[in-house]
């Protein structure tokens, strides 16, 4: 590996603020060429302000953004993509109606128009394409992409600009563990970026991404830079510990093994479902059902069809065959409102919030269900207390997790039958994942029965009463979580090969 040739980027002394909040406070930190950065902490510390300020989109209140010793902090941000700056976004950001190879090339167009170089732009998109395993979907509209494979159309236009230096804002999230590219590739992925010479500096809640990538890790909580240094030395770090990863996850307390529920009709159930979008269908006949009070797992790979399925059964998405059963009554078209009121809450796949609406207008929406306002604020704030500091805000600004945090709290802060949670770890700090998994966990003790499609399958096993194994559209295999556990890798694959 070529080691580090200078200090590409060095952000000096960088504070930012938004009205009375300080979202970064002093943040001296650099990255070198040759290396992969990480950069973690809490939701909400700053970081993605962070990239925002390396990138041009927000001017720091004070401090300096270096790019090779040379001062950029006031240059324009096309001017700093030309300078080698490539990013991708949290939030994702690309054209929905064009293709993947078509989002790619106005990467490679655009470089091609600045560099005096002679590129073949459509060369330099379909390497970038195949680079990130996208090759297959090329020609596919990105809108009909599943989120993981929307990051990868996003990583593939940063490279597409032949950066110098790579800004990635949570690739990972979305991506499955088997996946053309995965998480093993993604990291495989980054190192060779490094050892080619770029910088690469890494946003990234899954950790075995950001320490088995990083070469060094900045860990910032609250604005500050609170810890530097090698993977094993951050996290051996105490005040990261206890600020960002909790330990819990090292040690999973083993749950008392339920015993089975008495046979009461299953709270939601789907038989030989089909759903389609326009002409192509979807699911060709999904049956499942979740029990009353126990919490259902649905794995499967990225495009089994498990945000359809949730769609299907939240009633956003009306079933071209099949029947949808609550509590035993058919329940196929009626509407997601009706279905609401009978109780079934769900977070969506990309959480569903108003990015113009505050945080407390949200809690004061999910009164629409009949939970008092004063029950939603004070169970919602009890579980996240950065909501209640947040509480005026409006949504569209608040961080990635933030959001998140909110989409989760207005479900679970109202009084819910059934709860269809799609991913709702996605962009959380490990410690809040494992606070929000209990709370999920506590809901369905108390009664409340639950479907939860998850990326991280062994976490959400730890969690699960059963699970269920997806594929093309189909359930394959239902099971306990031990069961599945072992019969996960050996299922995906088979779907991978049929
Ligand atoms: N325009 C704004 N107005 C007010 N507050 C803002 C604005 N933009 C960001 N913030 C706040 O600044 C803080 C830092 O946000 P940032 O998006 O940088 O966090 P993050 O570290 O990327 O978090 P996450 O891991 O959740 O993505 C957050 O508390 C956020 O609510
Ligand atoms: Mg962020």
């Amino acid at each position: 590996m070529k080691k580090s040739e200078g200090v590409l980027l060095r952000v000096e002394d960088v504070s930012v603020w938004f009205g009375g909040v300080r979202a970064l406070s002093g943040v001296t930190l650099d990255a070198p060429a040759g290396e992969v950065t990480g950069l973690i902490g809490p939701n909400g510390a700053g970081k993605t302000t962070l990239f925002d300020v390396v990138t041009g989109l927000q001017p720091p209140g004070e401090g300096r953004v270096l790019l090779e010793d040379a001062d950029v902090t006031a240059t324009a941000p096309h001017t700093r993509s030309r300078l080698g700056i490539a990013r991708t976004f949290q939030r994702l950001e690309v054209f929905g109606t064009l293709s993947v190879a078509e989002n790619v090339l106005v990467a490679a167009e655009m470089r091609r128009g600045w560099s005096r170089e002679r590129l073949d732009a459509r060369a330099v998109a379909r390497e970038a394409v195949e680079r990130v395993g996208l090759s297959e979907v090329a020609d596919v509209r990105v809108d009909r992409l599943p989120t993981g494979r929307t990051r990868l159309v996003e990583l593939a236009r940063a490279l597409a600009t032949r950066p110098r230096l790579l800004l990635l804002d949570e690739p990972s999230s979305g991506l499955t563990e088997v996946e053309t590219l995965g998480l093993a590739q993604l990291l495989q992925l980054l190192r060779e970026l490094a050892a080619s010479g770029l910088g690469v500096l890494l946003v990234e809640h899954d950790m075995s991404l950001v320490m088995g990538a990083s070469d060094r890790v900045h860990v910032l909580e609250l604005g500050r830079v609170i810890a530097t240094g090698t993977p094993a030395d951050v996290q051996a770090d105490e005040g990261v510990r206890a600020a960002y990863l909790g330990d819990r996850r090292l040690s999973a307390p083993a749950r008392a093994v339920r015993a089975p529920a008495p046979e009461a009709a299953p709270v939601l159930e789907l038989r030989d479902v089909r759903a389609a979008y326009g002409p192509i269908e979807v699911l060709h006949g999904v049956s499942l059902s979740v029990p009353a009070r126990e919490v259902t797992a649905l794995l499967g790979p990225n495009g089994a069809g498990k945000s359809t399925t949730m769609k299907v059964a939240a009633g956003r998405l009306v079933p071209t065959g099949g029947d949808l059963l609550l509590c035993g009554r058919r329940v196929n078209g009626v509407g997601a409102d009706v279905l609401a009121r009978a109780g079934v809450r769900s977070v969506p796949e990309g959480r569903g919030v108003f990015p113009n609406l505050t945080v407390v207008e949200h809690l004061r929406m999910a009164t629409h269900a009949g939970t008092r306002f004063t029950d939603i604020e004070e169970r919602a704030f009890g579980r996240f207390p950065r909501l209640r500091e947040r509480r005026s805000q409006v949504v569209g600004t608040l961080s990635g997790g933030e959001q998140q945090m909110l989409a989760v709290a207005r479900v679970l802060s109202t009084d819910p039958a059934l709860l269809l949670l799609d991913e709702i770890s996605m962009g959380l700090a490990p410690v809040l994942v494992d606070e929000l998994y209990e709370a999920v966990r506590q809901a369905a003790d108390e009664g409340v029965s639950i479907l939860i499609v998850e990326q991280f399958a062994a976490e959400v096993l730890a969690l699960a009463d059963r699970a269920a194994i997806m594929l093309n559209g189909r359930v394959q295999r239902v099971g306990s979580p031990a069961e599945i556990a072992d019969e996960l890798a050996s299922a995906y694959l088979a779907g991978a090969a049929g």
